[in-house]
């Protein structure tokens, strides 16, 4: 019999993934989206859009747990992949306020009416790599000590935890994916790998002169979303709970990044790459590489990708989006990217 799911977070990168990933194996699949003022379904919806005809959309916030446990009062799930976040590193310094409702709130509020009306469902939390912050061994594995860097990486520490005690309070089955960067042809513009194939495309079709960008000597462990939401799925089909690095195993600066982004458009990243101020951190991440082992072992995940392969999709779809949006034919066509946005999906009351 089909599963039902519930995706919080389902108009972002990974929630559009597993949800695609859901469906193809016939999930029925759900989503918590938010209302925004100036409701523009084309850009709002923008990830989703191939799928909003096969999916249901709920109205609701991480702000309010009544608008929470309405769902879960009228729909039963099996799984629930907890996604929603304010998921910006840098935007957590400027308003840890906000970050900290969202993510540490929200997160409490999601496993409280989960366990006051549904303690059966699954559970999945969307942990992070910035837990692990000013790293304390490398690799990082399940058992390194936590010492985050940003209100983002406390807020995932507390989130983590949370799921956690739930989980041995209550009995209920709940993980935490300790996810290392992951990125696509669908990941958000203010992050740093697709600021660097953005901006590559933009220079490349004569559109942009320069990138500005902050510290090039971060090193992150780089890996395609597309494989990571497959762990996230395996994590709820085990016989028990628990909690796993997802990770490539390898490292490299935002320096190399640059480096292949613009290499795959022919072009030297020495002559395009400014340092700006604006986006050095006040505490910084400087290096992250994770020791996927456990996950390999015991939910037997393997990646597909490799760095390169993310890099030069990522650069080709940039290239086609905005040879679309020039006017220019169908040059780089990227299928996940072309469906053009055409129904708003079915958003129930
Ligand atoms: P993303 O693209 O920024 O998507 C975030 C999602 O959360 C969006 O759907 C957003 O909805 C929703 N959201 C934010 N605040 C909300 C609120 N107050 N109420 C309801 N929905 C809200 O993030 P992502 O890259 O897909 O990441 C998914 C999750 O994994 C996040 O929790 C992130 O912190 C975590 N994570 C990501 C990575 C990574 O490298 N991508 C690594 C480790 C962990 P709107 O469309 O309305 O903004
Ligand atoms: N965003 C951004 N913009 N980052 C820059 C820039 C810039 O102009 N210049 C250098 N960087 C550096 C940052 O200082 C950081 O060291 C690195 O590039 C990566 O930054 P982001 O792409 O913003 O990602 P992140 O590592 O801070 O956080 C992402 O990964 C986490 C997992 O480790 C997010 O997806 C988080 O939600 C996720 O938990």
């Amino acid at each position: 019999m089909s599963q039902t799911a519930l995706i919080t977070g389902i108009t972002g990168q990974d929630g559009s993934y597993l949800a695609e990933y859901l469906l193809s194996l016939d999930y029925k699949v759900h989503g918590i989206v938010r209302r925004v003022a100036l409701e523009e379904p084309e850009r709002r919806l923008g990830r989703i859009a191939h799928l909003c005809d096969r999916i249901v959309l709920h109205p609701a916030s991480l702000e309010s747990y009544p608008s929470i446990f309405s769902i879960f009062s009228r729909q039963q799930f099996d799984e629930c992949y907890h996604l929603a976040a304010q998921s910006f590193v840098a935007e957590s310094f400027a308003d840890g306020f906000s970050t900290m409702q969202a993510n540490v709130s929200g997160t409490h509020f999601m496993l409280s009416a989960l366990r006051e009306l549904q303690p059966q469902c699954r559970f999945y939390f969307a942990g992070s790599s910035e837990m692990f912050g000013k790293v304390r061994e490398t690799p990082q594995r399940e058992t390194t000590p936590f010492h985050p860097r940003s209100p983002y990486g406390i807020s995932k520490v507390a989130g983590f935890y949370l799921t956690m005690n739930y989980r041995e309070s209550y009995n209920m089955f709940c993980c935490s994916g300790m996810l290392f960067n992951h990125e696509g042809p669908r990941r958000g513009f203010e992050f740093v790998t697709r600021k660097i194939t953005s901006g590559a495309a933009r220079i490349k079709l004569g559109l942009a002169s320069e990138v500005r960008l902050g510290n090039l000597d971060a090193g992150r462990d780089w890996g395609h979303a597309a494989d990571y939401v497959r762990a996230m799925h395996l994590m709820l089909q085990q016989p028990a709970p628990d909690d796993y690095v997802v990770a490539s195993g390898e490292t490299h600066t935002v320096r190399e990044f640059c480096d292949l982004a613009f290499a795959e458009v022919g072009l030297d990243y020495r002559k395009y790459v400014r340092l700006d101020p604006q986006f050095f951190r006040p505490a910084e991440v400087d290096l992250l590489v994770g020791d996927a082992g456990k996950a390999r072992r015991v939910l037997g995940w393997e990646p597909k990708y490799t760095f390169a392969e993310l890099i030069s999709e990522m650069v080709r779809s940039d290239l086609a989006l905005l040879d679309r949006r020039t006017g220019g034919g169908p040059g780089y066509e990227n299928p996940q990217l072309s469906a053009q946005p055409q129904a708003v999906g079915k958003v129930s009351q």
